[in-house]
């Protein structure tokens, strides 16, 4: 941190007025970094215009006076205003918590899309190179730099930074940016850093939310001093559906089209569910598109979710397409978009709305120890939210593709937040990695259901991370150092004893990476004939195995993915997760050894690291029903997912993920051996707390013969013994 830290004095001296020196006023404009000595090129001029309009201009030094005097301040302040990209650059210009000793500025987002396109156009406003001063921070990516004095980064991130520092010393002031979003990740921080308020004077914290609900924060940080920055929006007018729309894909298409035809210039937002809709509905507007008269100006789809690469991504920024023809109107840009464009990213010139109303949501449900995305209905607040999108330039329209009637009677008015519909397993190893022993009494600001508690507990006790009085074990300490769901890093560090850690992590890298086999519209055919080369009759894990391989005996190869339908960002990801967390498990001090792929009993103890992990995600055949599967003692009616590999279908399979959608789906399995799940989990596959069903009655069996080679054994030692 020492090399930042002459570069900020220098921003004292050369204006005398940190505050002020590079934060956009009035004031004389500076022709030098602070941050890095050099000449402000003319794009930061041009940018420094812009912000300089922002309505939280205004509030940057009411901000300074309340932060001086508070530890705690809540923003609170529409969609746009410029809280993101303005307040904490800021806070570094200001200097503010971060005077004494060099430390950071950390702002959190709820998404990774959101903290990589952020930090680059701060980079950009604060004319550096993104990386250096300013930089992110995202699970399995740092894009930072002994010089970053500004970092943006999911909460989920700073929560694992805690892990490591949970006094946080690196930062002066951190901003929990999206506090309305209520992530789960937000929450457990925003009751952390209550506690490291309370112990470091030095700290302080910026909480920000769009407009709802702000008194909520100011309540439960004790009165913290709350900032309105009026928002500058136009009139929106809103249009419902006259009846319920059957589909609402097509009824969205029709209306973009319908826009399109009939309305003045200005850009198109729709709001979809996730990758594979927003891609069809991309693909499909393009197709439309080329039939429309040229006069009409291109109609210009730009997808925009999580998964897409960041080059992608910025192309929503720019403008819509010039004419096509002399006299002829202008293009239309329609950005069709997932959740993220409600309130994470702002796009100028959007003066349509089409709100489906509907997003993709996490629920659980604890019972089957199930969380699943589902696409739900949106409520009042976010379908509010999205209108206001409409108005950011100028009047606007929305769209809604719902009945009014249902808009106020069956939206709720607020999203829950995440805390109540997620699994808990994570956050509770968290939590006591930190030594937060007494999770009753944490000051959550809504505490999760006790069943999920209790269900998270469960879990990590029977995985080993925690003992029968609910503290840390050893195991459990380990497996908090891995960035995985705990399954996931109890299965690594089985692995390592079981010496197949090297094939093991591979495949945690590639579960936690998506999905590489792809399917392009029109070669389906080519795609399944590309992927059957990967599969193994025993199981999808170890298709993603024999993928990764492939992609490491081609030497990292671009063009063998593209000949094999495998996507190279995936795997280019995957490479990175998998040598991260092979340095982690080296670190932990255990090794990283693997058979010889393909030789004999190579599959089988992979399978059966898998089995340390997942013991608890397993299916049994049941013969009764007609093929389909029971989960264990849970008894849900699953079916292997079309996708699968698998060969056969096995007595007992392991599974990665529960789909829930007009049918139960597992999906991501690989076939295991009974025997296995009583050698590594007797604790859960004991029979006194077994529900009556097919599978007890083979684990019976299983239970019987290993009783009776026991004996056997143990005659033939006693024969041996007795000869001797
Ligand atoms: O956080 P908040 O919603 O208050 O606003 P912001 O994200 O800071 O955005 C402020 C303004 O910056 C927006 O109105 C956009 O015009 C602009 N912006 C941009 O042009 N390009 C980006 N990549 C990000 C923001
Ligand atoms: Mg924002």
């Amino acid at each position: 941190m020492a090399a930042s830290s002459p570069s900020r004095k220098r921003a004292l001296d050369e204006d005398g007025d940190a505050a002020t020196s590079a934060a956009p006023s009035a004031k004389r404009v500076p022709t030098v970094n602070p941050l890095n000595g050099r000449p402000f090129s003319s794009t930061y001029h041009e940018l420094r215009e812009q912000r300089m309009k922002l309505p939280v201009s205004g509030f940057l030094d009411d901000l300074e006076k309340r932060l001086r005097t508070s530890q705690v301040v809540i923003v609170e302040g529409e969609t746009g205003s410029g809280k993101t990209t303005q307040i904490p650059q800021f806070l570094v210009h200001a200097g503010l918590g971060t005077e004494a000793g060099g430390k950071l500025v950390g702002c959190t987002q709820p998404r990774r899309v959101a903290a990589m396109s952020i930090a680059q156009r701060v980079a950009d406003e604060m004319d550096v190179k993104l990386g250096e001063e300013v930089g992110y921070t995202i699970r399995f990516e740092d894009v930072t730099s002994d010089s970053t004095v500004l970092k943006f980064m999911t909460d989920g991130m700073l929560l694992r930074e805690a892990m490591a520092d949970p006094e946080l010393e690196k930062y002066g002031v951190i901003v929990l940016d999206e506090a309305h979003e209520r992530t789960l990740s937000t929450d457990v921080l925003m009751g952390l850093l209550k506690e490291v308020l309370a112990r470091r004077s030095d700290l302080k914290v910026v909480v920000m939310s769009a407009t709802l609900d702000a008194g909520k924060f100011q309540d439960y940080f004790d009165g913290a001093p709350l900032l309105k920055v009026p928002g500058r929006t136009f009139p929106v007018e809103t249009y419902f559906a006259a009846q319920p729309e059957r589909d609402y894909l097509e009824a969205a298409l029709r209306t973009v089209v319908q826009i399109h035809q009939s309305e003045p210039e200005g850009d198109i937002l729709l709001f979809l569910t996730g990758e594979a809709e927003i891609e069809e509905a991309c693909f499909r507007l393009r197709h439309e598109a080329e039939s429309m008269p040229k006069e009409l100006g291109r109609l210009d789809p730009r997808p925009l979710y999580s998964s897409l690469p960041p080059k992608q991504q910025r192309k929503i920024f720019d403008p819509a397409p010039a004419a096509s023809v002399p006299g002829g109107k202008p293009g239309r840009k329609v950005v069709v978009s997932t959740n993220i464009a409600e309130t994470s990213l702002t796009i100028d010139g959007i003066v349509y709305v089409v709100d489906p109303g509907f997003s993709k949501q996490k629920v659980y449900n604890p019972r089957v120890r199930v969380e699943s995305l589902l696409v739900s209905p949106i409520s009042k607040a976010s379908a509010n939210q999205r209108s206001g999108r409409a108005g950011r330039t100028r009047p606007g329209k929305c769209f809604r593709l719902y009945t009014e009637k249902a808009f106020h009677e069956e939206l709720i008015e607020q999203t829950y937040p995440e805390i109540l519909r997620s699994n808990l397993s994570t956050v509770v190893l968290t939590l006591k990695q930190l030594g937060i022993d007494d999770l009753v009494h944490f000051d959550f600001m809504d505490p999760p259901a006790p069943e999920t508690m209790m269900r998270a507990l469960e879990l990590l006790n029977y995985l080993g991370a925690l003992d029968d009085e609910g503290h840390l074990t050893q195991v459990g300490e380990r497996m908090s150092k891995l960035p995985l769901e705990p399954q996931l890093a109890r299965m690594v560090l089985s692995s390592s004893e079981l010496g197949c850690a090297a094939d093991v992590i591979t495949i945690a890298a590639m579960l936690s990476a998506p999905t590489p086999f792809m399917r392009p519209k029109g070669q389906e055919t080519e795609a399944r004939e590309a992927k059957s080369h990967f599969s193994h009759p025993e199981g999808d894990h170890l298709a993603l195995l024999h993928a990764y391989q492939g992609y490491e005996e081609s030497g990292f190869s671009q063009d063998w993915c593209w000949e094999n339908f495998i996507d190279s960002r995936a795997m280019k990801q995957a490479t990175s997760i998998r040598s991260q967390l092979e340095n982690i498990v080296r670190r932990i001090g255990l090794s990283v050894t693997g058979m010889a792929p393909g030789s004999r009993g190579y599959y089988p103890l992979i399978r059966r690291a898998l089995t340390a992990g997942f013991f608890m995600q397993v299916a049994h055949l049941d013969r009764t029903l007609s093929g389909h599967y029971l989960t264990i003692k849970d008894n849900q009616v699953v079916q292997l997912h079309p996708s699968t590999c698998l060969a056969s279908k096995p007595q007992w399979v392991l599974f990665h993920e529960f789909v829930q959608t007009s049918k139960n789906f597992i999906r991501t399995c690989t076939a295991i051996d009974g025997d296995w799940l009583v050698d590594v989990a007797p604790h859960y596959y004991d029979l006194r707390s077994f529900p009556k069903c097919e599978a007890r009655r083979d684990l019976e069996i299983i239970y019987l013969r290993k009783a009776q080679e026991l004996k056997k054994g143990g005659g033939r030692a006693a024969a041996a013994a007795s000869s001797a």
